[in-house]
């Protein structure tokens, strides 16, 4: 692979350009969304595909769509940023946390077993750091408790299970362009499905609840709005639209994703083979048969061996970009500690869960409470190899030092 890849290529300005050339009137043929949404349902092989605003809505719309309602359980993973949960609460709905994998830093299928109760809905396993979740198990478990699974793959852009595309194994999944995932287009995202009930709901709630949209349908004519006895909406609805824009530049983006993963993959796998001489650095760890689409390497610091700080402070000292650590787990941040939940909580009916925390507070997630602090996240965002490898060899440099 040459050393320096465009992120944003020339494609991705010529759409733009198309839509800028439209003065965003759809009647000029400004249908960048659809065709976006054409080509990345192409791409996973998938029925539908619904782009929305970000990521976030996505997971708002997939949950509503689920069928989840006001007082539902759903089952979400606490090592993970905080829109899986926000999507939950969103819906009025509970987040239950099930606690993850050591390992693979997955939310873990065993966990997510013990954590369903009758009031279980859905579960929303995320494809974390770019490994895919355990899909094949967990649906295992959602088809034997008639649960939905909306795979949260924000994180994840082709990787996969079997040969099998991560998102494509269960009835939702639900993807993310902010600035620093796989493909953006600054802020965007999509669902896919292919279910054409789940695609129906998710359109029509991400489309203002209108009666003329549908799964592949993403906008109303001009005929049904210039009738006055038109009604235009079936149900309540949130304009999660992606802009034109937006989609013109991830329309250009799908041209050349392969080398935009691709190079994650490349430089995660530089890095690991400098992690990997040293014991006290466990990188995520990638199950036979699943490839890990590298959004970040992670790693587990053995931080009685050295501090979190001590090692980010020494890779910054010897030329290293910032070290990113996980994020708090989500029901230990504020909001969920102090239950600020926006009076949200009145849809909690005690107890929540099986393990009855009727708050959420440290000790119902141990295996996450013990990673999280010592997590690294290294970019694998190069667009430049050289800078890989300049990084590597400061790693290199970083791990013999501290050895
Ligand atoms: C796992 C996960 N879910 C959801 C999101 C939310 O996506 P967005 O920022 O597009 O709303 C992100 C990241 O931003 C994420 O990492």
């Amino acid at each position: 692979m040459k050393s320096l890849i465009k992120r944003i290529g020339e494609s991705e300005k010529k759409y733009v350009s198309e839509v800028l050339d439209t003065d965003f009137r759809s009647s000029k043929g400004s249908m960048m969304m659809t065709r976006v949404e054409q080509k990345f349902a192409e791409l996973f092989g998938a029925r539908y595909a619904i782009s929305h605003v970000n990521g976030t809505a996505t997971l708002h719309s997939a949950i509503a769509a689920a069928g989840v309602e006001a007082g539902d359980e759903v089952i979400v993973p606490p090592l993970t940023m905080s829109s899986t949960a926000f999507g939950v609460l969103q819906n009025n709905a509970v987040p239950i946390f099930a606690d993850v994998d050591e390992r693979t830093f997955n939310i873990s299928p065993d966990a997510i077993r013990n954590c369903v109760t009758d009031r279980t809905r859905a579960i929303i396993p995320v494809s974390l750091y770019g490994l895919p979740c355990d899909a094949v198990e967990i649906n295992k478990i959602a088809k034997e408790y008639h649960l939905a699974v909306i795979e949260d793959n924000a994180e994840c852009f082709m990787g996969k299970i079997d040969g099998n595309i991560a998102g494509t194994l269960s009835d939702m999944a639900s993807f993310s362009f902010q600035s620093s995932k796989h493909l953006t287009s600054g802020e965007g995202g999509m669902i896919i499905t292919n279910n054409e009930e789940y695609a129906n709901k998710v359109r029509r709630f991400s489309s203002l609840g209108y009666a003329g949209v549908g799964a592949m349908k993403g906008k109303i004519t001009k005929k049904d709005i210039q009738n006055p006895d038109y009604e235009r909406h079936c149900s309540m609805g949130w304009n999660y639209r992606m802009p034109e824009i937006c989609s013109a530049v991830i329309l250009g983006q799908l041209e050349h994703c392969e080398e935009l993963v691709q190079r994650r993959i490349e430089v995660a796998n530089m890095f690991r083979t400098e992690i990997e001489k040293y014991s006290w650095l466990i990188p995520q760890y990638i199950p036979d048969g699943f490839e890990n689409s590298y959004w970040t390497l992670a790693v587990q610091l053995d931080t009685k061996k050295i501090g979190w700080n001590r090692f980010r402070d020494k890779f910054i000292e010897n030329g290293g970009d910032g070290i990113y650590s996980a994020w708090q787990l989500t029901y230990l941040e504020p909001m969920f500690r102090d239950m600020a939940l926006q009076g949200r909580e009145v849809f909690f009916k005690e107890p929540f869960n099986i393990y009855n925390p009727k708050r959420y507070e440290k000790g119902i997630c141990p295996i996450a409470e013990k990673l999280q602090p010592r997590m690294l996240q290294f970019k694998t965002n190069y667009w430049d190899f050289t800078d890989a490898e300049k990084q590597a060899e400061i790693l290199k440099k970083t791990l013999k030092e501290l050895d």
